[in-house]
């Protein structure tokens, strides 16, 4: 790994106008990281509460029309959920053939959600870590995972932009990772349409067991997640290994974590759910072409009402209140 960034790694974009769409969690972050790897990056954003922070750093403000003009390496960094409009009509006008979008994340490219004018480069420099962390990382040299593809190479020197945009932000220093728009999206939506449900589904399981069996909501609660025990068991996985943070725990717990997981059928249920979720919802473009559908986002207010009116949803209302006062 190569702690330093210098000007040998940046030359592709030497000479090239950058601009930074959007200045929220990501956009303020890389805008930074790039003005300390030696750029002076157009920010673009439209009049809301982001624009005077940007004003406030000294940034070049423009509108996001404006600096998708005025930049030849535009990166797009405005929710995944506002990109499609804002990029037919503010962002693409100003791209030129051998200009290069930059995505931070796969979906919306992937299951061709963006119109790009031919002979633009498109790249993906995908951050795994948020914003601010984005920055502290830079600042201190520690950096982050960065996922990095070229999904469209149209001028032959994509790879080279792509490689100088992730060393700029910071993306090379904690290894970047080549991957694919089709990849990072897909992976992103396993995680939330497969892994957190499942996780969610065990937490309202064992409320519903336990409870059911006589045991109080304020100690099930606080046994199953209200104690943020399980977010320090993350954070030790992710230091010392799936199993290597078992020596944290009794020998107790050790014999009955293992001997459970034992007895479980890896190529069971929860393996064919996942299956189906990744290749029938998720590669399939089901799932994006239900999400792009209108009255998808009233769909999600009435599943939120809905999950807040289940009872592990109640009981831990019932215990916070009980507990703040
Ligand atoms: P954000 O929610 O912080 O974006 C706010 C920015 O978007 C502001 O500049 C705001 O002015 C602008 N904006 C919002 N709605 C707009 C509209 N209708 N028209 C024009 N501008 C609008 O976004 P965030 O979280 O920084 O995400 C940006 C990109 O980075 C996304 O593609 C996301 O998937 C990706 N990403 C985000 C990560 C995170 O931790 N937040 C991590 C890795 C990638």
């Amino acid at each position: 790994r190569d702690r330093s960034i210098d000007a040998a790694d940046l030359a592709p974009l030497s000479g090239r106008p950058v601009a930074v769409l959007g200045y929220g969690n990501q956009g303020a972050a890389q805008a930074a990281n790039l003005r300390d790897s030696g750029f002076a990056p157009i920010v673009g954003n439209r009049d809301d509460e982001y624009a005077p922070p940007a004003r406030e750093q000294g940034f070049d403000l423009r509108s996001i029309a404006d600096a998708a003009a005025a930049a030849d390496v535009a990166l797009l960094l405005v929710p995944d959920e506002v990109q499609p409009e804002l990029v037919r009509d503010e962002v693409a006008p100003g791209l030129r053939a051998g200009d290069t979008l930059v995505v931070a994340s796969g979906y919306n490219w992937h299951f061709g959600l963006l119109e790009v004018p031919d002979g633009v480069d498109v790249v993906m420099v995908a951050p795994r870590m948020i914003g601010a962390a984005v920055r502290d990382r830079y600042v201190d040299r520690h950096g982050f995972p960065c996922f990095v593809s070229v999904e469209r190479d149209a001028t032959g020197r994509a790879w080279e932009t792509t490689m100088a945009v992730a060393r700029a932000i910071g993306g090379t220093l904690g290894g970047a990772i080549v991957s694919s728009a089709r990849e990072e999206a897909a992976l992103d939506l396993l995680s939330e349409q497969a892994i957190w449900p499942a996780v969610m589904d065990v937490l309202r399981t064992a409320h519903r067991v336990a409870v059911g069996a006589g045991f109080t909501e304020e100690a099930v609660l606080n046994e199953l997640y209200l104690s943020a025990e399980p977010a320090e068991v993350f954070a030790h996985i992710a230091r010392d290994g799936l199993f290597g943070q078992l020596g944290l725990h009794s020998r107790t717990s050790q014999y009955g974590q293992l001997r459970s997981l034992a007895a479980l059928d890896e190529h069971g249920e929860l393996a064919s759910r996942f299956s189906r979720v990744l290749h029938d919802d998720i590669l399939s473009g089901a799932f994006a072409r239900e999400w792009s559908r209108p009255e998808a986002g009233e769909r999600l207010d009435a599943l939120r009402r809905e999950a807040e009116t289940t009872p592990i949803a109640v009981a831990e209302a019932e215990v916070r209140a009980r507990l703040d006062h």
